[in-house]
């Protein structure tokens, strides 16, 4: 078990309590949108309102968890070298959380109903907590490592799907052009040809946490960072799905190249990334 100081706040009740009041923000400022810049490339968007849920959501866990290191997507320069050199300095935290203020920021500035908070907790680099907030339909994913994962109270579990040629299966657009997206396209057709639909709905988190809820059996995407992935992967394995990288190694919040699903179709896609000569920049 996990050494808390008696008597403090939860770590799971402080994460779910930054998950929707940042949530709720988020929702509010729909349409608002004052600071739109670009990060890494044209298709790398950040408004005014990730950073401003960024810093609601570092203060309060700093309320309850002073001596906790925080590791959130603003934080970090844009760009692969950057948050691997962040990642690997994070790393060596005792905990750690790992804050994606909005994941979905293009579904955001467009309005497009589709995005989350994404706030997970590592312990000596294992992820204890996760916890995917989607303010628009009110829906509170939480997982908890060895004790299941939930959605209002109620567990979730990954779909039944045993062939990938009857899955539906969600992708991600990269915004790095110049060197993910490239691959990531090749993984993109194939799949678009072994399974029976591709989703690409702009929220990696929210694609990990739907696989979980078995609304989707898989998910695929290369040069993602843990900010995307950390809360999703729990959930995923906590309600059943297994996550690896795309040579089907198990998840670590290290990984970029991600695959994940229900379990039963794992080997099924990986099978078709690799084929088709997708599983990723190293
Ligand atoms: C992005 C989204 C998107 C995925 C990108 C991520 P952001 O996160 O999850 O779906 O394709 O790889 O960077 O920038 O909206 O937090
Ligand atoms: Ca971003
Ligand atoms: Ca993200
Ligand atoms: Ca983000």
């Amino acid at each position: 078990s996990i050494p808390y100081v008696v008597g403090s706040k939860s770590p799971l009740a402080v994460a779910i309590n930054c998950a929707a009041k940042a949530g709720e923000w988020i929702k509010s400022r729909l349409g608002t949108v004052k600071e739109l810049s670009t990060k890494y490339s044209p298709q790398d968007l950040v408004t005014d309102v990730d950073k401003g849920a960024e810093t609601m959501i570092r203060k309060l866990i700093l309320t309850h968890f002073p001596n906790h290191d925080i590791l959130g997507e603003e934080g970090v320069a844009p760009g692969a070298a950057a948050s691997e050199a962040a990642l690997a300095k994070a790393k060596a935290s005792e905990y750690l959380w790992i804050v994606d203020p909005v994941d979905g920021t293009t579904n955001f500035v467009q309005g497009f109903p589709f995005f989350c908070v994404s706030i997970a907790l590592a312990y000596k680099g294992e992820v204890i907590i996760g916890v995917i907030y989607d303010p628009i339909r009110d829906e509170m994913f939480v997982a908890e490592k060895g004790k299941g994962a939930y959605m209002h109270g109620n567990p979730t579990r990954v779909s039944e799907e045993k062939l990938l040629a009857d899955s539906v299966v969600a992708v991600g657009f990269n915004p790095d052009r110049t060197f993910a997206a490239p691959v990531n396209l090749k993984g993109i057709v194939a799949l678009s040809e072994a399974t029976r639909s591709l989703r690409a709905a702009g929220s990696a988190a929210l694609h990990l946490a739907y696989v979980a809820a078995g609304r989707l059996s898989g998910y695929y995407e290369v040069n993602l960072n843990a900010w995307d992935s950390a809360a999703g992967a729990l959930l995923v394995r906590e309600s059943g799905g297994i996550v690896t990288d795309t040579a089907g190694n198990p998840y670590d919040i290290g990984v970029r190249n991600l695959v994940a699903s229900n379990g039963k179709i794992q080997r099924q896609l990986l099978d078709v990334i690799t084929a088709a000569g997708a599983t990723g920049l190293h």
